[in-house]
């Protein structure tokens, strides 16, 4: 057992579970006191869910960065923290040792001290997958400024609204960032974002593909001429560390922005104790991690994927993690089984969308591969198809390595339903049990419990929670309200997911998918109302409404029904040529990862006498599924369905 809190059986977990449900406060009282604390904790856990508020460890002081960094170098200093691998695999590894990884943390919470950041500020970091990220993320931490990473897919408005919402006031990139051929303009990205907002007082750049970039003069300072100076005044200060602030449990460590059922994405807000404790006691236990094993999660750091299983959990851990800068098909579909042979990979975490994507090309990309390494797999993200699951099995694992199918989301901040790989039972499609601390219950419309099994002894309802978990969100940035009404006020005194699930009667789940208005595309989720809002931009058009449809790869496309304005109609012909602009527009706004799949024109949307649009419907149009469409009488105008029906894409 490598760690105190490792489960080694099944019965060890029946046991930690009933105990976690019992007497939450002892159990996690017992896990927590394996992490270095600055001063301990006055009380485990204050708690409702009709503000709500949640308090983990209330009284407690620490700085999670000496939990992932200061704790390891006694034992493991020389330890590989990072391997990174390069979007090109002709470029050399890099490896990054704990203490290596410690130097240059101190240094970057050196350099922002030096430019001015504070406890409590918003740092942006809008970066490539380099090594260079996780010591910024690191480096706000060990200060205790609050960091807000925002994927490299967005677009300069979503930039400019994720900065303006937490009024951030650094931002920290690269010049571009390299993904499989392309070259990202991360810079000029952030410029144009910039322009858009104000409260941005420095930009720090790292220049990682020396492209031609615009340094504002007095705003912009470069990563390397800054970290030098901060590496000089270490080293003449004789100091090879740099103080980590003393965080209350409580304080926010992190934003990181999420989509929902409204047009705006929502700050979803992590604090220090229990999300480090959360991702740590996870990370350990659903891949049974064990030290010297190396970890490969293909997630961005973007996603909260990346912040908890490739950052804070692992390094909490003192793991080794591999970090891959580019795409799992680049320079060929066969590189993520390269890196898997050439860093002799124990644990693959991937999503089902990249496993969907591989599977298109077949078993060749495995021939002469070794992968005899690989001990553990792992997806999240969307549901698993069982093709996918058993795909994913047989060539990558052998059959011989358990597959931790893991459910959770950016609020929950770590894992929260997954089997325990190789300790509890697999099943192909379905998340299996609960995490210790994490109490799921189906409910109907009503919230009322489901109890009553369907023909096939499945319970079948809106999942949701009900009690507090240590990583569990703490509140929305800068409105906490959004919060209540969002996740705590669907069901009285229940979290509520947006996901619905099957339970059988051993107490498995299957996670099924989103109830609300949120898309999932290639795991990235995005909220309906936002491509709405993003299409309707377009001068020509009146109206649109948006809905999922079956992806083959993707899981989830985007399905768009527009209205154009009679003008344009009559004026602009060419369908396609419009189409196209509409797809641009989104990809101005939200970004590339939105862009719509099909587009159909209508004259009108089907809506209610009270003007409500029935996506229902649509939905059901978009999946070819028209035979029953359910009562269409209460629309305002019947005779809509017929025409949409007819023109279905
Ligand atoms: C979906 C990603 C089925 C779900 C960690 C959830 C899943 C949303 C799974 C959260 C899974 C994630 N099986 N569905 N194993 N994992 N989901 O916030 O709909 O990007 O609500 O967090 O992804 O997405 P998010």
């Amino acid at each position: 057992m490598a760690y105190p809190f490792q489960i080694t059986s099944v019965e060890q977990y029946k046991e930690y579970y009933k105990k976690s449900i019992e007497s939450p406060e002892l159990f996690w009282d017992e896990i927590a006191r394996n992490f270095h604390w600055k001063k301990k904790w006055e009380t485990v856990l204050e708690w409702n869910f009709t503000e709500p508020r949640v308090r983990w460890f209330e009284g407690a002081k620490l700085n999670i960065t000496e939990n992932c960094i200061d704790r390891h170098l006694e034992t493991a200093a020389q330890r590989t923290a990072i391997i990174w691998e390069p979007n090109d695999p002709s470029e050399a590894v890099r490896l990054i040792t704990y203490d290596d990884l410690h130097k240059n943390v101190c240094t970057a919470a050196r350099m922002l001290k030096n430019l001015g950041v504070n406890k409590g500020d918003r740092v942006c970091i809008y970066m490539g997958m380099v090594p260079e990220l996780v010591f910024t993320v690191l480096a706000c931490a060990r200060i205790g400024a609050i960091h807000s990473v925002i994927f490299g897919g967005f677009s300069a408005q979503s930039i400019a609204d994720r900065i303006q919402d937490a009024q951030a006031t650094f931002f920290i990139t690269c010049d571009g960032a390299f993904r499989g051929e392309k070259t990202i303009p991360l810079k000029s990205i952030a410029d144009e974002a910039l322009t858009l907002t104000d409260s941005v007082k420095k930009v720090i750049v790292f220049r990682r593909t020396n492209s031609q970039i615009e340094m504002k003069a007095g705003r912009d300072v470069w990563w390397h001429e800054a970290m030098n100076e901060a590496e000089q005044q270490l080293s003449a200060e004789g100091s090879i560390s740099f103080p980590a602030e003393e965080m209350d449990a409580e304080d926010p460590l992190f934003i990181l922005y999420t989509s929902g059922s409204t047009g705006k994405p929502k700050g979803v807000v992590h604090t220090c104790g229990g999300y480090m404790v959360w991702t740590t006691f996870t990370f350990v236990n659903v891949f049974q991690y064990n030290p010297g094993d190396i970890h490969f999660c293909t997630a961005d750091i973007g996603w909260i994927t990346g912040h908890s299983y490739i950052v804070y959990g692992p390094l909490c851990a003192g793991a080794t993690v591999l970090m891959f800068e580019g795409i799992p098909t680049w320079p060929d579909a066969g590189r993520l089984w390269d890196i898997v042979q050439k860093h002799r990979v124990n644990i693959l975490y991937t999503a089902p969308t990249a496993i969907r994507s591989l599977m298109t090309f077949g078993t060749s990309p495995f021939q002469e591969k070794d992968l005899s390494s690989l001990k553990v797999l792992g997806s999240v993200g969307e549901p698993i198809n069982e093709e996918a699951w058993h795909w994913f099995s047989e060539h990558a694992g052998n059959n011989q390595c358990p597959l931790a199918d893991t459910w959770w989301q950016t609020e929950t901040g770590g894992i929260m339903i997954s089997n325990l790989a190789g300790i509890t039972p697999s099943r192909p499609a379905w998340a299996t049990l609960p995490l210790p601390g994490v109490q799921p219950v189906l409910v109907d419309e009503n919230g009322n419990e489901v109890i009553t099994p369907d023909e096939n002894g499945y319970l079948k309802g809106n999942l949701c929670i009900k009690a507090p978990w240590p990583g569990i969100l703490r509140t929305t940035w800068g409105d906490h309200e959004r919060c209540r009404k969002n996740y705590f006020a669907t069901y009285k005194n229940l979290y509520f997911t947006g996901d619905g699930a099957w339970k059988d009667a051993e107490g498995n789940y299957r996670i099924t998918g989103r109830v609300d208005d949120v898309l999932n595309v290639s795991g990235h989720r995005i909220g309906t109302a936002e491509v709405e809002n993003a299409i309707n931009q377009h001068p020509a058009i009146v109206e649109s409404a948006v809905v999922g449809f079956p992806h083959d790869i993707k899981g989830q496309g985007i399905y768009a029904f527009v209205v154009r304005e009679p003008q344009s109609v009559s004026s602009r012909p060419d369908e396609d040529a419009t189409r196209n602009e509409i797809v641009q527009t989104v990809a101005r706004i939200i970004g590339p990862i939105a862009k719509p799949d099909k587009i159909q024109f209508v004259s009108g949307l089907p809506k209610t006498r009270s003007g409500k649009i029935m996506r229902r419907i649509l939905r059901k149009i978009a999946e070819g599924d028209t035979s029953n469409l359910g009562d269409t009488t209460t629309l305002l105008d019947p005779s809509v369905v017929d025409e949409i029906k007819k023109g279905r894409l």
